[in-house]
C-alpha cells in the first residue's frame, strides 16, 4: 500500500521504487514503530478523533502486527513498501480495515521516523551503557589483581618510569568512564519527542503532546517543529561517542598486541580468543585486538559519512536523511559486538609479571626519581638532570640494572648521594616515593581504586 498517490497520473517505475525503499535496512525499527502507533492511536481517542471502539480495533491490529513481527511473519516487499512505516500501516489496514486509515491524522512520516529512531536508539544506548559498565568492571578486577605488578611506563615507545600494570589498566578504566558520560549525554539528546511537529510546521489537529510524551517515556519535547522533525544531532552525537570509544579501544588493543609479541612477552594470548595461521604451525595471533583496532576505521568512516550527509542540508526534512540509518546501525552492531566480548577476552589475558619486572629493572627507569632525590637535597633540577644523564651514560645503565651500581660510585658524581638513595634504585621502592595523587604509588593507587569503584556505580 502506498501512503500517497492522489496527485500522480502515472505509476512509478518499479526500479525506482526499489531504489528509494529503505525497508531492507529500516525493518529493525518495526517494534518502535508499533509502539509509537499505539501511543498515537490512544492519543487520537483522547482528543476524540477515534471512537473507543475504533481505538480497540486499531490496538488489536497493532497487537496482531507485533505477534507477526515476533513470529517472523512480518515480511516486506521493496516494490510495495517504501519503508517500515508503510509496511506497518499496510498491515494495520489488513487487520483493522478502513478504520486504520484514520490513524495517521495530523502526523507526518518525518516526525514518525524520528520518533521511531529515538525509541530504538534509547534502548540501544541503555544496553550499551550496561555493556560499558561490564567492560569497566573487568578492567577494575584486572587492575586490582595486578596492583603490585611493577612494569615500565612508556613514552615514545621507550621505557620511561616505573608504574604498575594495575595503574596502566586503570588508565583504560578512566577512558571508558568518559565514554559512559558521553553516551549518557547522547541518551539525553535522544530522549526528546519530535511528535506534534508535523512535516515541518506542526498540525491543525490538537495533538496532545504531553500525553504522547508520558506514554512513550520521552523526557521533554522540541520547542520548534522544524528542528524537531529534521534534527539528527542524536545520531551524529551517537556516532561521535562511538568513535571516541573506538579510539580508546584501539589504543588498548594496540598495547595488548605489542605486549603479546615476543619482543615484549608481557602477555600470553588466551587460546579461546586467538587464531592460528593456515601456513605457519607455530603461530598464535591476537585477532580480537587487531579486529577491534581495524573496526575503528569502519566506525570512524560511519561518522564521516553522517557528517557529509548532514553538511549543508537545507532546513526541514530531506530524503537524504533516510541514509542516516545505514551508518548508524552498522556502528551500533559493531560496538555492541566489541563490548560484548571485551570483558571475557580481557579477563582471560595472562600477564607475565616476572617478564615485566625483569624489563623494568633494566633501562634506568629510576633516573627521574634519582634526579629528584638530588633536588630534594638542594641541587637545581637542570644540574641534577645533567648528572644523572652522565651516570646513565658512563655506566651504560640503559642496558644494566641501576641497582647494580654502588652508592660510593655515585658519590663520584655528587656528594649529595647517600645510603638513602638505595630504595629508589629498586623500581618497587621508587614507586613508594611517589608523592602526587594520580601517581602509581601503592597508597595513591588504593585511593584511585576507591574512586574507580565509586565511578563504576555512579
Ligand atoms: N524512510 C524515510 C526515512 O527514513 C521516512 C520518512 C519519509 N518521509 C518522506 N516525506 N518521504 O527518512
Amino acid at each position: 500500500m502506498k501512503l500517497w498517490g492522489g496527485r500522480f497520473k502515472r505509476e512509478q517505475s518499479g526500479d525506482f521504487l526499489a531504489f528509494e525503499s529503505s525497508i531492507s535496512f529500516d525493518f529493525r525499527l518495526a517494534r518502535a514503530d508499533i509502539e509509537v502507533n499505539r501511543a498515537w492511536a490512544k492519543m487520537l481517542e483522547k482528543i476524540e478523533i477515534l471512537t473507543d471502539s475504533e481505538l480497540k480495533k486499531i490496538l488489536t491490529a497493532l497487537d496482531d502486527t507485533q505477534k507477526d513481527l515476533e513470529k517472523g511473519r512480518l515480511k516486506a516487499d521493496e516494490a510495495l513498501h517504501e519503508d517500515i512505516h508503510s509496511l506497518i500501516e499496510d498491515r494495520l489496514f489488513t487487520y483493522a480495515g478502513s478504520v486504520a486509515k484514520k490513524l495517521p491524522a495530523g502526523r507526518s512520516r518525518n516526525e514518525l521516523v524520528s520518533a521511531d529512531m529515538r525509541l530504538y536508539m534509547r534502548e540501544r544506548i541503555e544496553y550499551i551503557l550496561g555493556l560499558i559498565k561490564g567492560a569497566q568492571r573487568s578492567l577494575l578486577e584486572a587492575g586490582t589483581r595486578y596492583s603490585g605488578a611493577v612494569m615500565p611506563a612508556f613514552t615514545h615507545m621507550q621505557k620511561a618510569v616505573p608504574v604498575t600494570l594495575g595503574h596502566l589498566i586503570l588508565s583504560y578504566f578512566w577512558k571508558l568512564n568518559r565514554d559512559k558520560k558521553f553516551f549518557r549525554y547522547v541518551l539525553e539528546e535522544t530522549n526528546i519527542m519530535p511528535l506534534g511537529g508535523g512535516a515541518a510546521g506542526g498540525t491543525t489537529i490538537a495533538v496532545d503532546t504531553d500525553f504522547l510524551m508520558s506514554e512513550l517515556g520521552f523526557s521533554r519535547s522540541f520547542a520548534n517543529s522544524i528542528d524537531g522533525t529534521s534534527n539528527r544531532d542524536f545520531i551524529l552525537l551517537f556516532l561521535e561517542a562511538a568513535c571516541n570509544m573506538q579510539v580508546h579501544f584501539s589504543g588498548i588493543c594496540e598495547d595488548m598486541i605489542l605486549f603479546s609479541s615476543e619482543y615484549f612477552s608481557y602477555l600470553k594470548l588466551p587460546d579461546e580468543y586467538s587464531t592460528g595461521s593456515s601456513l605457519m604451525p607455530q603461530k598464535k595471533n591476537p585477532d580480537f585486538f587487531e579486529l577491534v583496532r581495524g573496526k575503528t576505521g569502519r566506525v570512524s568512516g560511519n561518522l564521516a559519512a553522517i557528517i557529509n550527509l548532514l553538511k549543508g542540508l537545507p532546513s526541514g526534512y530531506n530524503r537524504d536523511l533516510q541514509e542516516d540509518k545505514v551508518s548508524l546501525f552498522d556502528t551500533v552492531d559493531e560496538i555492541e559486538g566489541i563490548l560484548k566480548l571485551f570483558p571475557a577476552v580481557f579477563s582471560a589475558l595472562e600477564f607475565d609479571t616476572d617478564a615485566m619486572l625483569k624489563s623494568v629493572e633494566r633501562g634506568s627507569v629510576c633516573a627521574q626519581a634519582l634526579a629528584e632525590f638530588l633536588v630534594m637535597r638542594g641541587m637545581p633540577f637542570r644540574k641534577a638532570h645533567e648528572i644523572i644523564g652522565k651516570i646513565v651514560s658512563d655506566n651504560e645503565l640503559l642496558y644494566r640494572k641501576m641497582s647494580e651500581i654502588k652508592v660510593a660510585d655515585m658519590k663520584v658524581y655528587s656528594e649529595l648521594f647517600s645510603a638513602d638513595v638505595i630504595p629508589i634504585l629498586e623500581p618497587a621502592g621508587a614507586l613508594r616515593q611517589l608523592a602526587t595523587p594520580s601517581s602509581p604509588s601503592p597508597m595513591m593507587f588504593e585511593q584511585q581504586l576507591r574512586l574507580a569503584y565509586e565511578a563504576l556505580e555512579e
